[in-house]
Parts: C-alpha cells; sequence; structure tokens
C-alpha cells in the first residue's frame, strides 16, 4: 500500500501549473525586407522594440529563416497550416504566363484556405481563445464562410481586411475600378467601406491591447472609447471575461509596410519622421505597435507565458507598383531592401524568401534563468522554416500534430532552448505555384527554375544541371558552382537533385486541388447582381456597384 508523501504531491501540483499552455502571439509584417530592422543592420530604420525583443534572455533571432513562398496567399497558408501551399490548395494549378495571374485570392475569389489551421488545432485541443486582428488575404467569400470569426478558419474573433489593401485602395479613385473600394470587417461583418486608412492601424492597437486586458482579468474590461458599435457588440459578445483562465492565441497581422504605405495620424503627431522616408515610418510605427502590445502583456502578467513569434510574409517587394499599373502613386523607395540577398517578393531567390524571424519564447516561474545558451546577440543560423511555426506553438502549447495530415515542418523548441545547435539535416523546398523552383539541403541551393518575381513575360528559365550556390559563402547568390568549385562534390549535386526529385514525386500524391481559379463577382459584398452579373463589359463599374450602403463618415 502506498502513504501519503506530501512531496509528491507537491511535485504533481507544481507539474500542473507550469504545464498550463503558454498563450501565443502570432505577429506579422507584410513585405518587410530581411534588412528592414535596425536588429539586421538597416542604417536608417529604426526597429527598438523588435531589436529588445529579440535580444531579451528567452528572446532569438535566425539569420535563415525562410517562408514557403515568397507571395503574400501562399506564405500565409503555410505558416498557418505547417503545410506547403500545394497541399493546403493555395497555389495556381495553371501554366505560365497564366499562374502569374493567380498568385493571391482577389476579393471576386470563390474558395478560401480549407485546411485545418493552428488556431483551429489549439482550440479544439485546449480550449485556447483565438483572435486575429489585421489582414487576412485566404479568401473573403462570406457564402462559403470564409473569413477569420465567421465559422470555420479557427478565430473566435477577427478585425480587419479581407485582403491586401493595394486590392481597391482604398477607394473611391477613378482609377481603381478593378475592385471595389476595400471593406473592413469585423468577422463577417462590414464596419466600414472605405477602410478609414488614417487610424487603422490606431485601432488594431486598442483592439489587441483590449482584448490582451480582457483575457487577463475575471472582470469585464470597459472597451475602447473609440471603438465602433458593430465592433464593440462583437468585442461583448465574446463574454472574455469567462475566459480569463484560458489560453489565448492573438494573431496580429499588419498591412506595414506593404505599397500603398498608409500610417496612423496617431504615429505622425507623436514621433519623427523617418530618415528612410514613408517606409521607415511604416516599420517604425509597426514597432512602436508591438512595444505598447509587450508593455500590455508585461502590465497584465501575461508576458512570461506568452510565446511570441514575429516574421515577415516574404521578402520586400522590390520596385513595387501599386497593382494597379503604372499611374505613379507608388514610388521605388516604398518598398524594402532584401539586402544581402538578390530579388524579392515574388521571386525564389533568397531576397524573395529570407525574411527576418524573432522568437520569444515562454518561460517557467522558476526558469527565468535558463536562456538560450548562446549569446542572444548572436542570431541562431540553422536554416529554418515558416512550415515550423505550427509544430513549434503546437509543442510548447502540448498539443501532438494531428497523425491524419502531413505536416512539413519540425518543432523548433529545443533550438530555443538551447538544448541543441543543430536539427537533424533535412532539405527546404522552394516552390512557386504548381513548380518546384528550387531545394536548400545545408549549404547548398540548387534553383531548378529561375524567373523574376513580377514580369509577365518572363515564363522562367530551366536548369539542367540546377543551378548551385552555396549560400552559406555566397549568400548573394552570384557564383554558380560546378562539380570541383568550393569542394562541390558530384555526390553533393547527385544528392541534391535526387532529394528535390523524390519530394516531387511525394508532392505528386499530396497536393490538393487548386483553391484559386474559381472567380465570381457576386462574391463581393453588395455588389449590385443585377448589373454586374458576372458581365466583363461591366467591370469598370463594380466601384459602382459594389459598394455597401455602409459607407464610412
Ligand atoms: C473543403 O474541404 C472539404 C473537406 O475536405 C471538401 O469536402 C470541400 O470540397 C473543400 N472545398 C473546396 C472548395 O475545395
Ligand atoms: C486608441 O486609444 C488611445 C488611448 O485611449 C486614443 O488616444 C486613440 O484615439 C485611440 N485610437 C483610435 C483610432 O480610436
Amino acid at each position: 500500500m502506498t502513504h501519503f508523501r506530501p512531496h509528491l504531491l507537491f511535485t504533481t501540483l507544481l507539474l500542473l501549473v507550469s504545464s498550463s499552455p503558454p498563450n501565443v502571439l502570432l505577429i506579422v509584417s507584410d513585405d518587410q525586407g530581411f534588412a528592414d530592422l535596425s536588429l539586421n543592420g538597416h542604417p536608417t530604420i529604426s526597429t527598438p522594440n523588435l531589436d529588445s525583443l529579440a535580444l531579451s534572455p528567452s528572446g532569438a533571432h535566425f539569420s535563415q529563416f525562410t517562408v514557403a513562398a515568397p507571395i503574400c496567399s501562399p506564405s500565409r497558408s503555410a505558416m498557418l497550416t505547417g503545410r506547403l501551399p500545394l497541399r493546403n490548395g493555395v497555389y495556381s494549378d495553371a501554366p505560365p504566363p497564366i499562374d502569374e495571374l493567380f498568385r493571391v485570392f482577389y476579393p471576386s475569389s470563390k474558395h478560401c484556405l480549407n485546411d485545418t489551421t493552428l488556431p483551429a488545432l489549439l482550440k479544439k485541443n485546449k480550449d485556447y481563445t483565438t483572435a486575429m486582428v489585421g489582414k487576412w488575404h485566404l479568401g473573403s467569400n462570406l457564402a462559403e464562410y470564409c473569413l477569420p470569426g465567421d465559422g470555420k478558419q479557427g478565430f473566435d474573433f477577427f478585425f480587419g481586411l479581407p485582403y491586401s489593401h493595394e486590392e481597391g485602395y482604398p477607394g473611391p479613385s477613378p482609377e481603381s475600378y478593378t475592385f471595389p473600394p476595400v471593406p473592413l470587417y469585423v468577422n463577417g461583418e462590414i464596419v466600414e467601406q472605405p477602410f478609414v486608412a488614417n487610424d487603422l492601424s490606431s485601432r488594431y492597437t486598442n483592439i489587441t491591447n483590449f482584448l490582451l486586458k480582457s483575457l487577463a482579468s475575471p472582470v469585464p474590461v470597459d472597451l475602447p472609447p473609440t471603438v465602433d458599435k458593430i465592433t464593440g457588440d462583437k468585442l461583448s459578445e465574446l463574454n472574455l471575461a469567462s475566459r480569463s483562465n484560458d489560453p489565448w492565441f492573438i494573431h496580429m497581422a499588419f498591412e506595414n509596410p506593404h505599397v500603398p504605405l498608409f500610417i496612423s495620424d496617431d504615429y505622425l503627431e507623436n514621433h519623427s519622421p523617418s530618415p528612410r522616408g514613408l517606409y521607415g515610418d511604416a516599420v517604425s510605427e509597426m514597432d512602436s505597435i508591438i512595444g505598447e502590445i509587450i508593455s500590455t502583456l508585461k502590465k497584465t502578467n501575461q508576458l512570461d507565458n506568452t510565446l511570441i513569434l514575429f516574421l515577415s510574409d516574404n521578402g520586400a517587394w522590390v520596385n513595387p507598383s501599386n497593382g494597379l499599373g503604372d499611374d505613379g502613386s507608388v514610388s521605388p523607395l516604398d518598398g524594402g531592401s532584401n539586402a544581402p540577398f538578390q530579388g524579392g517578393k515574388g521571386d525564389t531567390y533568397e531576397g524573395g524568401l529570407r525574411v527576418p524571424f524573432i522568437v520569444k519564447r515562454p518561460v517557467a516561474d522558476d526558469d527565468e534563468q535558463t536562456g538560450t545558451t548562446t549569446c542572444a546577440f548572436e542570431p541562431i543560423r540553422v536554416p529554418v522554416s515558416a512550415l515550423d511555426i505550427l509544430p513549434t506553438v503546437l509543442d510548447y502549447a502540448g498539443v501532438e500534430l494531428p497523425k491524419d495530415e502531413v505536416h512539413d515542418g519540425v518543432s523548433l523548441r529545443a533550438l530555443l532552448e538551447g538544448e541543441v545547435d543543430s536539427l537533424e539535416e533535412r532539405c527546404l523546398f522552394h516552390w512557386r505555384e504548381r513548380d518546384l523552383y528550387a531545394v536548400r539541403c545545408g549549404r547548398l541551393k540548387a534553383h531548378f527554375i529561375t524567373r523574376s518575381g513580377f514580369d509577365f513575360k518572363d515564363l522562367g528559365t530551366k536548369h539542367d544541371p540546377p543551378l548551385v550556390f552555396d549560400i552559406e559563402s555566397d549568400p548573394a547568390e552570384k557564383y554558380p558552382l560546378a562539380v570541383g568549385d568550393q569542394g562541390l562534390t558530384q555526390e553533393e549535386l547527385d544528392d541534391i537533385i535526387d532529394a528535390g526529385k523524390k519530394h516531387e514525386a511525394e508532392m505528386e500524391e499530396g497536393k490538393a486541388k487548386s483553391l484559386y481559379l474559381a472567380q465570381g463577382l457576386d462574391i463581393m459584398p453588395c455588389c449590385d447582381r443585377e448589373n454586374t452579373a458576372n458581365n466583363l463589359d461591366d467591370i469598370p463599374k463594380i466601384w459602382v456597384h459594389c459598394t455597401c450602403d455602409r459607407q464610412a463618415a
């Protein structure tokens, strides 16, 4: 017979306490380049809050982090599902050059992300409260419950833009007739159309702060005083006071610093202009909001038990346009820098894929001293991927990876906690739409196809044998290697080619049906169906016919 052993009970209690799942704050910037923060050496952009997050005892930053696709929708789909876009359907299945036309979801896209998301898994397994503030861009058809907060995407609440703000920005403007004015949503309801740009990020801050305070308080917290009625009602319906013991997952997805650049009046009034111009302001405004959010986490005693992840969705858009052709409203200086890499948003050079990645892991109360073992100023140099975010978060939350779906990433927890200094060697596969463009294994990257990021006339160049770079000694991918150069052996070359072939064959079986092609003008809310009626001659009238009555004041 066992007898009562108090120390055992005590240990068990401690285990129970320390196993309470951490909160998760996943922050994404839009089109921010690798070099566009002071941490990575930008000479004139100032990002003190992100820098100190990375350099804090439980923080880390990575110098070889790549996203799963060099453009918004597929990159975000992979981040939220831990699966390559080819597996989750967010890719174009058309041959070049038509694939160029369907690389993201449009306001008229009939379908949307249709896969298990990270917040859905957290909610299902550990009762997380889940919310999203910012840009979605994974499909917006209300009839299919595509928006977060509106059913199937795993979020309890959503306040933000359904897609990229240049898809009709902000409207109405005579040139921008392709899409209706961009609406602002709370869950599946329109708050205003067009959205009011000059205080949007300030509203994001206030709503996120409200969520964070409410989730830490057993009694209701006052709504932000300036919140609109529709959003206020939805926030109240969440009944957050009753959820103050539950862990939460909050996804903040900034429009900053995507073109056309816009910045809150609040920020501009209180800060001197960035020497890097409007682009620098857009990055610094985001940094300052992140600072406010971290300060709220501190004040409400939640910072230690929160896992924070920050990344950009793809490399900077070099020489950006506003998506509507050369109307002069966007200057080349409105795009960022991918230095020291070549290429940028849209292509599969490192400039399109390699972005900032900062993580602050949760620390248990008794764990204050055990930080990463290396000096935090040094980045972690192990090649990792946005596909690793889902397995890492699930690991911290104590949730097993679902066995009925293939996941493409691995947990970074041991790396973050300084327990290992490398991961089992694996290859990273860089797809663009339906084709495998490049493979990275260890120091080598092999390009099977190269193609410019955005050029309708460039159908891509195939390389057989592949163009191979040692991207550790030649991060800019300038000097292709032949067997014998830099110690490259025939065997290494064969191995990386085989890795690509094997992966392609595997994906041929694992691929989902593409979700992009189906379009309908009547998907856009409030479109006057009789006048638009999917008739292409009527497209210029979308501005007139697809604007909801609820106009901004
Ligand atoms: C979404 O997924 C469900 C379940 O796998 C499937 O039945 C449905 O056809 C999918 N929808 C689209 C538009 O692919
Ligand atoms: C956000 O909250 C601050 C502080 O209460 C307030 O000064 C600001 O006007 C609010 N912003 C908006 C857009 O409501």
